[in-house]
């Protein structure tokens, strides 16, 4: 096996790639036919739910339903009236926009490596040759706190360390809000979910994709198709740049992201945990000729060395535990040793290895 202390070729920014502004992208950068983003068209006037958090104090019942409708039958959908405000959202992603665009040498004082994957980065997994996504991304851990190292997270814009900290304080709020409405949703006791993430011990990182421009948006995926494999993930779109593409059965659904809205799908651990009565869907996204696109993926995951399997009150003989109990570091070790499959790999533990 290769050393996982460093990459297996030189990295190649591609934002650099991008400012170069030749018209054609590179070949590792050509997905097959059959990956391309106008493969299967996606119809023009559906999108994910919408759900004003606001009715949970003020109109419960039906909020708890729509909360539920939207995880059984989309695994995806987006909040508004979170508690966020607008500033925080707004600002926090600017100040990650503002960071990509700080000069390449600054960036590459951060560059991470796959031993934690924690800077700046430009690819996931290491398999030499492999066909590469076209996006740069940051990521960083926010909890367990002795994970966190600020080593790790970018001096300047000076204000970055502060917005981080308050956004992730509300994340890792909004986390413990939903995951006690889906333990209600599911018939479980109110906290089981929050339980079974280690309760205040839960785990919280942060990936800050930066899809630049491409020439020839047709042939690549700023991110290929994939399941999240935490929790529950909270996204932060680029408000005025979609790109994010959730599948329903055969077809693409191209998110349209309402003002200041998060967005929130289910992660495999979450179906894990609700013997999939819940399903983490896969999703990818494209990018665009004349945008770049900036979002912040926030994955709230349990605890990770706790084990994770169907609650036992969601198992009864005509529902059978469908997933072996396995620690969340092993899962994720399971999915680094498979490397990118470019679909959900929460599946594949259903058959026995
Ligand atoms: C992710 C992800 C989607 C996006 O980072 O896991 O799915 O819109 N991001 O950037
Ligand atoms: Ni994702």
């Amino acid at each position: 096996m290769v050393c996982p202390c460093d990459w297996p070729e030189p990295v190649v920014r591609v934002q650099s790639l991008s400012e170069s502004g030749k018209p054609v992208i590179p070949e590792r950068y050509i997905k097959p036919p059959t990956d391309r983003p106008s493969f299967i068209s996606s119809p023009p006037d559906i999108n994910i739910p919408i759900i004003d958090l606001a009715g949970l104090t003020n109109d419960r019942e039906a909020t708890l339903r729509e909360i539920s409708e939207a995880c059984r039958e989309w695994g995806f959908f987006q909040v508004i009236n979170h508690g966020l405000s607008g500033e925080l959202v707004d600002g926090v992603r600017e100040i990650w926009r503002e960071f990509f665009h700080e000069s390449m040498e600054v960036k590459q004082k951060y560059a991470n490596s796959p031993k934690t994957y924690e800077g700046y980065g430009s690819r996931l997994g290491l398999q030499k040759g492999a066909i590469l996504d076209w996006s740069d991304y940051y990521f960083l851990h926010y909890l367990p706190s002795n994970l966190k190292d600020h080593n790790k997270w970018p001096a300047t814009p000076s204000s970055l360390r502060e917005t981080v900290e308050e956004y992730s304080k509300e994340i890792v709020r909004l986390g413990s809000v939903l995951l006690e409405v889906f333990s209600i949703n599911l018939g479980l006791q109110k906290d089981y979910l929050q339980k079974s993430f280690g309760g205040e011990d839960v785990g919280a990182c942060l990936r800050v994709n930066f899809y630049p421009k491409c020439p020839q948006p047709d042939l690549t995926l700023g991110l290929s198709s994939h399941s999240d494999p935490g929790g529950i993930t909270f996204l932060l779109p680029d408000e005025n740049v979609s790109g994010l593409q959730v599948r329903r059965g055969e077809q693409w659904i191209t998110v349209k992201p309402a003002r200041h809205a998060i967005i929130v799908n289910i992660g495999d651990q979450i179906q894990v945990l609700s013997n999939a009565i819940y399903k983490s869907v896969e999703h990818r996204v494209i990018v665009n000729p004349d945008k770049e696109r900036v979002s912040l993926a926030y994955f709230f995951n349990p605890k990770s060395d706790l084990l994770i399997h169907p609650a036992p009150e969601l198992v009864t003989p005509e529902t059978p535990p469908l997933y072996p109990s396995m620690t969340f570091d092993e899962y994720r070790l399971f999915i680094r040793t498979r490397g990118p499959q470019g679909k959900s790999q929460v599946e594949a533990l259903k058959s026995p290895r």
